[in-house]
């Protein structure tokens, strides 16, 4: 069975979610060429324009919600009130309900791009098997779960992933036969790897969580991951 309450976002704070109180739906990106060179353009672009931002509106109804949300939830277990706390890209991601305009789309993947963290062994390929399990889980961050036990990513709450499992959500495209259908290069790699760890560093405001930046998986996990889409023996490559 696959968890789809811990993916809920924005009203699961009952559940001890808030934790993936983020975003929208961002770019779609139809192809790792597509990603990459929207990422390249986006990051000239922000070379060349000086994006002047507004923080945060704090509107009255912005600013009454959440005190109602502060004076509703309470900490429980891991599941703690200072999860209501926005950093920038929630923040602006919220501003504009999830539909900022191009500047500032530019401006929330350059911020996430330079908090991108890749491994320092520069390996990014575990085991896919073990990728599967993370998968398919979706134990973690809530208040009932024991904060000591592994965080599962749940990617089959919003991804197809293989054609073995048939219950799956479709929040997100379908990664069946993504490897296959990419190629196995360093380039897609690095990209898989990158786009598990920290969404919103190649689509602003998008519905995924952010896996590594949120330290809800491992790097060990997201490697075990990134090889569940890109081993060639991975059944998703089948
Ligand atoms: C709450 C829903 C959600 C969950 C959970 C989720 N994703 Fe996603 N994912 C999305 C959405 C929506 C997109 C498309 C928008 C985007 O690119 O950010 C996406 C896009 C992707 C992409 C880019 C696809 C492409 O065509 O380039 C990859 C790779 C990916 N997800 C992998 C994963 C993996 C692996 C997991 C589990 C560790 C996972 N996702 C969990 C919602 C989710």
């Amino acid at each position: 069975m696959i968890n789809c309450t811990m993916m809920n976002k924005k009203v699961s704070g009952v559940f001890g979610t808030i934790f993936f109180a983020v975003s929208g739906i961002g770019l779609l990106a139809t192809t790792a060429i597509a990603a990459e060179t929207a990422v390249k353009t986006d990051n000239k672009m922000n070379t060349k324009i000086d994006v002047k931002i507004d923080s945060r509106k704090e509107t009255a109804l912005a600013k009454a919600a959440l005190e109602m949300m502060q004076a509703s939830f309470k900490t429980r277990g891991q599941a703690s009130v200072d999860r209501l706390q926005q950093d920038e890209t929630q923040g602006l991601c919220s501003q504009y309900q999830d539909n900022p305009p191009k500047a500032v789309r530019v401006r929330i993947e350059a911020i996430n791009q330079k908090l991108l963290k890749y491994p320092a062994d520069g390996k990014l390929l575990g085991s896919w098997k073990e990728g599967e399990k993370i998968a398919q889980s979706g134990v973690g961050k809530q208040f009932s779960d024991n904060p000591e036990t592994p965080a599962g990513g749940n990617c089959y709450a919003c991804h197809q992933l293989t054609k073995t499992e048939l219950s799956y959500g479709n929040i997100g495209p379908s990664l069946y036969n993504f490897g296959k259908v990419r190629g196995y290069s360093e380039a897609i790699l690095k990209y898989t790897y990158g786009k598990i760890s920290n969404s919103e560093a190649f689509s602003a405001c998008s519905n995924m969580p952010r896996f590594g930046h949120g330290g809800i998986l491992t790097e060990q996990q997201i490697k075990h991951v990134t090889a569940l889409l890109m081993d060639p023996e991975s059944p998703v490559n089948k």
